[in-house]
């Protein structure tokens, strides 16, 4: 043997010497090319890591922003199929790229979502900062295109791809193609615009892209996605809150047997759901039609009670629908609403497509009417289960959504489908949403601080089955919220034995309805800020789950507030420990 580095066992050197005897020059370029796809989607995005093709191409790099995962698969699919081409591609995290390199850059493509209310995910945010900001270089050399992911029941919509297409535009770099806003339903749109894309870059001066056709889907692998659910059986389904609660949560359990899927604590849950059958039959009533009349959508002929169940979104609107619905009917009452942010933000909380149709009416065709809805967008929940423990099961732990609004009874589409129209035995269609920004740290002794409020409790669940099933008793200390002791406090048994048997070492609870003041997570971290921040200190990740609006905004304020007094820290250093411990990976948070 040689001493010179070589990661092939004899086996795999044969195999693949084998493989290259008497390939032509095409066919070698198209394997390299398929081998670096296939290292850009396994998660390599060291720039180092990555070969360079074709010695005389010219560089494209791809550089993401993501949180759940999406963009970064983007770009791992846009790599694959320009080094199919013989592309010389490199896919960046943005958290990786080191900004004075712009101004050399000549080829970019920026794949980045929009997180929080309108702001650039975790691992974005020092680009963003410094592209939008007076610091950034004129760029005149730069050709650039941006897709920018997002979901337009949010207010600002892809806010981030924009603003740094923008900044880009301004900053006199050229768009390769326009910028390419995506709502969270966007598979086919993306295949399109990579096709598109990987096209108008072969006729840009310089760069290499070889003619050859290569198989479309060469890289796909074979998994479940929310194109291609998974049937997951319903095992057990209990509902985890009192009979005397205001809140209804439920602990559901899927089989996930025969499918290969897996899974780590942290990860999502996509759930593909029909909506409430009440609502679809007033919105039938409403139009005066009989449901079976058959409308063509995108993903192919359906009659229209169908459509209504199963693919179009009716219990939420979003400012595309009421504005199409708008533009087909003319009514100028709908418009006063829509030209006034206050109105539309109002009017988008808490109405649904039947709201609409009765406040507006208007006599569509069933086809008219299916045009101005939105594909119905799967939900996500935060998995409950470690597979450590549970193997091929996924649980998890859904508030059901029921309120009453202008005298009539509404329902949550994906909440309610759990809670009234499945049972044990029946067919659920998942997929799994990684989520590569919440995880364990990777040294199981770490110290973890574990926020979570309501079903904010769910992935705790699953790190905490997780540390159990490998027998890890580090240091975790949990704080968890709800209203009621008595009837809320979600998993209770569960917490005690954990405690009994050292995985969790302290829980502190905020029951905010058992006495007089509200008492929530936060009012429990001031409590313990002196430990918090010796626990921080000594190299603890802390993790905050759970309503985004009231809950993440007051923890992260009172973090701050604590940073203050233990560390004695102005408001900027204390503001720069917070983006310190999120850098680190040490503050995650997993919010909705
Ligand atoms: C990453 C992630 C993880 C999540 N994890 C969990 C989890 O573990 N458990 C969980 O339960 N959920 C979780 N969610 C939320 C979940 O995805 C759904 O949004 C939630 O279940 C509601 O979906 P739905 O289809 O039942 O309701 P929808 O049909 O989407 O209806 C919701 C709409 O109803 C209206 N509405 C709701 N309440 C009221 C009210 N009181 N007054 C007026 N209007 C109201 C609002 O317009 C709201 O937009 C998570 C979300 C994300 C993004
Ligand atoms: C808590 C939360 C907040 C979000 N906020 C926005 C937003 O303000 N604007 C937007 O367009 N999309 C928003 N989104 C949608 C994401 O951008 C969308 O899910 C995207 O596909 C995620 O891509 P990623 O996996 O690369 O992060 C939000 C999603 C979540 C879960």
């Amino acid at each position: 043997m040689s001493n010179q580095f070589n990661p092939l066992n004899e086996q795999q050197l044969s195999a693949l010497s084998s493989l290259s005897a008497g390939l032509n020059r095409e066919q070698l370029l198209w394997i390299n090319g398929y081998f670096q796809g296939l290292l850009v989607s396994s998660g390599s995005n060291r720039a180092a890591d990555i070969p360079t093709t074709t010695k005389n191409s010219k560089y494209l790099k791809i550089l993401y922003g993501t949180h759940t995962g999406r963009s970064k698969t983007i770009a791992g699919k846009l790599a694959g199929k320009l080094a199919e081409r013989g592309v010389d591609v490199q896919s960046v995290a943005l958290d990786e790229y080191k900004t004075r390199q712009l101004a050399s850059e000549t080829n970019l493509v920026f794949i980045v979502s929009t997180h929080g209310e309108g702001e650039p995910p975790a691992m974005a945010e020092d680009f963003y900062s410094f592209i939008t900001g007076k610091r950034s270089p004129q760029l005149p050399n730069l050709n650039y295109s941006v897709v920018a992911l997002g979901d337009k029941s949010y207010k600002l919509f892809c806010k981030t791809g924009i603003d740094i297409d923008q900044a880009l535009a301004k900053a006199g770099a050229k768009s390769i193609l326009p910028i390419l806003t995506l709502d969270v339903d966007f598979e086919d749109e993306v295949d399109l615009w990579i096709n598109q894309f990987v096209n108008v870059f072969a006729e840009l001066p310089g760069s290499a892209v070889s003619d050859s056709t290569l198989p479309a889907n060469s890289l796909q692998i074979n998994q479940y996605s929310r194109k291609r659910p998974f049937r997951a059986t319903v095992i057990d389904k209990v509902k985890i809150t009192g009979r005397d609660s205001d809140k209804e949560v439920y602990h559901v359990e899927l089989s996930l047997e025969g499918s290969g899927i897996t899974y780590e604590p942290g990860d999502s849950v996509g759930i593909l759901a029909n909506n409430p059958p009440a609502l679809i039959d007033g919105i039938l009533r409403q139009i005066n039609v009989s449901g079976t009349e058959i409308v063509v959508l995108k993903e192919g002929e359906f009659s229209l009670q169908e459509a209504l169940s199963d693919r179009l979104e009716i219990t939420v609107l979003n400012r595309e629908v009421i504005q199409k619905y708008q533009e087909r009917t003319g009514n100028t009452k709908l418009l006063e609403i829509i030209k006034n942010e206050v109105l539309l933000d109002q009017y988008l909380y808490g109405h649904d497509v039947l709201d609409l149709l009765e406040e507006f009416p208007f006599q569509f065709s069933a086809q008219e009417f299916a045009d101005i809805l939105r594909s119905f967008p799967p939900r996500l929940y935060s998995i409950s289960s470690s597979q450590a423990a549970v193997g091929n099961e996924v649980h998890v732990t859904v508030a059901t959504v029921r309120y009453s609004h202008k005298g009539r009874e509404r329902a949550g589409a994906c909440s309610t489908y759990l809670a009234d129209r499945i049972d044990i035995d029946s067919q659920v269609s998942v997929f799994i949403e990684k989520n590569p920004a919440f995880k364990l740290p990777e040294n199981d002794e770490t110290p973890v601080i574990l926020v979570g409020a309501g079903t904010g409790v769910a992935p705790y669940r699953a790190f905490l089955q997780h540390r159990e099933a490998n027998n890890q008793k580090g240091k975790t200390w949990l704080f968890f919220g709800e209203r009621r002791f008595h009837s809320d406090f979600l998993y209770q048994v569960e917490w005690q034995n954990l405690l009994k048997d050292g995985y969790l070492e302290k829980i502190d609870v905020a029951f905010s309805r058992d006495q007089k003041e509200k008492v929530y997570v936060q009012h429990r971290l001031i409590e313990r800020q002196k430990e918090i921040f010796d626990w921080l200190n000594n190299g603890a990740s802390i993790y905050l789950c759970g309503d985004m609006k009231q809950m993440a905004r007051d923890v992260q304020k009172t973090l701050l507030q604590i940073f203050e007094t233990e560390g004695g820290m102005s408001e900027e250093k204390a503001l720069e420990y917070l983006k310190t411990l999120k850098k680190e990976k040490r503050f995650q948070t997993d919010v909705y």
